[in-house]
């Protein structure tokens, strides 16, 4: 026979057996987002090495330095940063967005530069319904016939800087030009737009001109300039091959003879590289230097100290990006699960950017102004506005 005691000690067991149990069960619940104790993923799919490795470094420096400015957070909840190297390698980009999308299961996708890769990442941002933020890539597709309400760009399209420097030059009333470019979405795209205003302007293209992705064998086609004697020369170049192309047109003695201009990303970020050689040259873009604003007189200080390198176009998108992550996150309180909510505080954006203030469209581009600019030193300094409030026209988008 049992005392009481005994019995009651027994129960006593028993309780704290099954509290134990309770506490350790509550553990694995997921937790509120108001306990915020889950961090949220940022799943970095960038160009860690090749012709625009430096693009997808300052990218991601510039994303931490807006989530450092929030004190390590977003709307509350700490960052955890999961990050794949896409090699600008269309082909990779399904496997190399699925490892950020189902491995590490990312709240969401920064990415990436190359338009190729991100159309790539876009359809499966589309078919798992990821938030996706494009920092750089302009392929006309994603805020095109590729639009969806989970996917946003803090960038351009290329067809938005293609324009703004075609309509510089047809405002300087040259008549004929040749454009060369690397031969995929991004080079096609911007010629596109160039060809629209120039040819808008009374110009004519004599020659396009386009060689792989992202060789960089200049020389036939700078003989084919010097013979084809075009008032002006329109490229696209970035990165790498930027700095090759400045040099080689130089080096070719086309310099001083036949204007040479292009979209900014021919001297953004290239400036230290390129040297005299890129001196005067003039290009549009959504960035600038010398634009003297509270806003970007901060973040070039703020980037300077933490990186001990000046800023670029490249550094303002990818900074933007996490501000417009933020702008999502507090609209839903760090709760990433209330979607529909979080993408219409994003798609109702103001963003308070280095570039200047801009809105989205409804396909989620950038509405922007585009600075004319002319290389003074290590500047492209901003000789004024080439094209305000420029809006993609969003050709097969259904939102
Ligand atoms: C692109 O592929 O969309 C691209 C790459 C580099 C740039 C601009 C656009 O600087």
């Amino acid at each position: 026979m049992k005392t009481e005691k005994e019995n009651g000690g027994k129960r006593r067991v028993i309780m704290r057996g099954l509290l134990a149990t309770a506490v350790a069960m509550v553990g694995v619940l997921p937790l509120t987002p108001s306990q915020a104790a889950d961090k949220i993923k940022v799943g970095f799919m960038l160009p860690y090495t090749g012709t625009y490795a430096s693009l997808g470094n300052t990218i991601a420096n510039a994303f931490k330095l807006a989530v450092a400015e929030s004190g390590g957070k977003l709307a509350g909840r700490e960052i955890e940063y999961y990050t794949v190297d896409d090699e600008s390698d269309p082909a990779k980009a399904p496997e190399n967005t699925n490892k950020l999308v189902k491995r590490d299961r990312v709240d969401v996708l920064v990415g990436t530069v190359h338009s190729g890769v991100a159309i790539g990442m876009a359809k499966i941002a589309r078919e798992t319904n990821t938030l996706m933020i494009v920092p750089n890539a302009g392929a006309d597709e994603i805020t095109g016939p590729l639009c969806a309400p989970n996917i946003f760009r803090t960038s351009f399209s290329n067809w938005q800087p293609g324009y703004a420097t075609g309509k510089i030059m047809a405002d300087k009333k040259y008549k004929t030009a040749v454009t060369l470019t690397w031969k995929y979405a991004a080079g096609q795209q911007m010629v596109d737009g160039f060809k629209e205003a120039f040819q808008k302007g009374g110009g004519k293209v004599l020659k396009e001109m386009t060689l792989p992705f992202p060789n960089v064998e200049f020389q036939p086609f700078l003989t084919e300039i010097a013979s084809l004697k075009p008032d002006a020369v329109f490229v696209f170049f970035a990165g790498g091959g930027a700095v090759k192309f400045v040099k080689d047109y130089a080096a070719a003695g086309l310099k001083g003879k036949i204007p040479l201009y292009g979209t900014g990303f021919l001297t953004d970020g290239t400036l230290e590289a390129q040297g005299a050689d890129a001196q005067g040259i003039i290009t549009a873009l959504h960035y600038a230097d010398g634009l003297n604003t509270p806003k970007d007189n901060a973040f070039r200080a703020a980037y300077k100290k933490a990186y001990n390198a000046e800023p670029d176009v490249y550094a303002v998108q990818g900074y933007d990006a996490a501000q417009l992550l933020r702008i999502g996150l507090e609209a839903v309180k760090g709760d990433v699960s209330k979607k529909e909510q979080m993408y219409k505080a994003m798609g109702a954006a103001k963003i308070d950017s280095p570039r200047g203030t801009f809105t989205l469209s409804k396909a989620h581009n950038p509405v922007q102004d585009f600075y004319a600019r002319q290389v003074n030193g290590k500047e492209n300094k901003s000789t004024g506005i080439a094209v305000k409030a420029l809006a993609d026209p969003a050709h097969g988008c259904k939102l």
